[in-house]
């Protein structure tokens, strides 16, 4: 049988140029060229070759003779809140297969606020929210205070800081102006879930594994109460742990479970995808956001499973890249 040829697109936090006024986390949703790297050897070491492609706009300039059998897509594209669906769209256009979920499933995960709005028609628990897009608007009847306040559609915990939780009307209105000038989007303004974090991963299509959830502890903490995932935590590992398992009954660890596999279904992710989650002190689950774009560095979520349930980083890899393959018909 030919050597697969697998095509790799990304972007690099190193490849990022910060422009002027861009705010410090302008490019924490992009990859270090470690994760890369191991994604890479990952693949070599299935037996198949890896083409290095980089990011959407090297995707074009050699669209024309990229010669790979599929695309492992960990891109975040540029610009726009349609980013993460460029490159699959791309390679839609041009029939290059790839894994992981599609423009559509990226575009719509990618912007919180109609996510939201797709999972409270399917009855899927998330916290009430206001969109705010009208700097010094609010209209927060339905709501309690504590409230969150985030960039529409941004990942990696961009423009979270402690001000990100309001407590007052006051300091909402200052923080939705805040976000609305500096990430030029509208915000999402939630309730905020006092408690417990976890984080759910899928992988796969017909029959998805689920995984069992991992805890975050914040700065030490498993009730991390009033803690949340800031962007300061995101570039201080040490003040984020996984816990995984999670100290929680196995009666709500398969709540959660059935939850995300229905928030993956819905939004119809593919081969791979994480859902993060907040619970109350009361024990109610809230999903916060759909990831079908997780982060595959070997200090994330998916090589804590990995090592976990006794299988390598690369067997992880090679659950998403099959499951992909299987799809296309490109294995039996
Ligand atoms: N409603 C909420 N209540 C409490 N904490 C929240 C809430 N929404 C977000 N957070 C905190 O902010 C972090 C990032 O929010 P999330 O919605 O997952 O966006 P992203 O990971 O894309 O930046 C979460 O991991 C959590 O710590
Ligand atoms: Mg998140």
């Amino acid at each position: 049988m030919k050597k697969l040829r697998v095509g790799l697109t990304y972007d690099l936090k190193t490849d990022y140029e910060f422009k002027e006024n861009d705010p410090p986390d302008a490019n924490a949703e992009f990859d270090y060229p470690t994760t890369v790297d191991d994604i890479a050897s990952a693949i070599e070491s299935l037996g198949f070759e890896v083409k290095r492609i980089g990011n959407v706009y090297n995707l074009l300039k050699n669209l024309d003779n990229l010669n790979v059998d599929i695309v492992f897509n960990i891109a975040e594209g540029k610009n726009t809140r349609n980013r993460e669906s460029q490159v699959p769209v791309i390679l839609e256009t041009v029939g290059i297969p790839y894994v992981g979920s599609d423009g559509l499933t990226l575009g719509i995960t990618l912007d919180k606020v109609t996510t939201k709005k797709i999972l409270i028609t399917e009855g899927i628990p998330t916290p009430k929210f206001f969109e705010a897009n009208t700097p010094g608007y609010v209209n927060i009847d339905h709501l309690n205070f504590p409230l969150i306040v985030k960039p529409r559609y941004e990942g990696s915990s961009k423009g979270l800081d402690e001000k990100a939780k309001v407590n007052n009307e006051k300091e909402l209105v200052e923080r939705i102006n805040y976000i609305i000038s500096t990430y030029k989007q509208p915000a999402l303004v939630e309730e905020f879930v006092r408690g417990y974090e976890f984080t759910v991963a899928v992988v796969g299509n017909d029959q998805p594994k689920v995984f069992p959830p991992v805890q975050t502890k914040i700065d030490g903490r498993a009730n991390v109460d009033d803690l949340f995932y800031t962007f300061e935590h995101l570039m201080n590992h040490h003040r984020i742990e996984y816990i995984f398992p999670a100290f929680i009954d196995e009666k709500l660890q398969k709540e959660m479970m059935d939850i995300a596999l229905k928030a993956y279904k819905v939004l119809e992710c593919r081969d791979f995808g994480r859902v993060d989650f907040r619970m109350d002190e009361q024990n109610r689950i809230f999903v916060l956001e759909i990831n079908p774009l997780p982060c595959l560095s070997k200090e994330d979520v998916f090589n804590i499973i990995a090592k976990e349930i006794g299988i390598t980083y690369n067997q992880m890899i090679e659950k998403i890249l099959y499951s992909a393959l299987k799809r296309y018909n490109l294995i039996s």
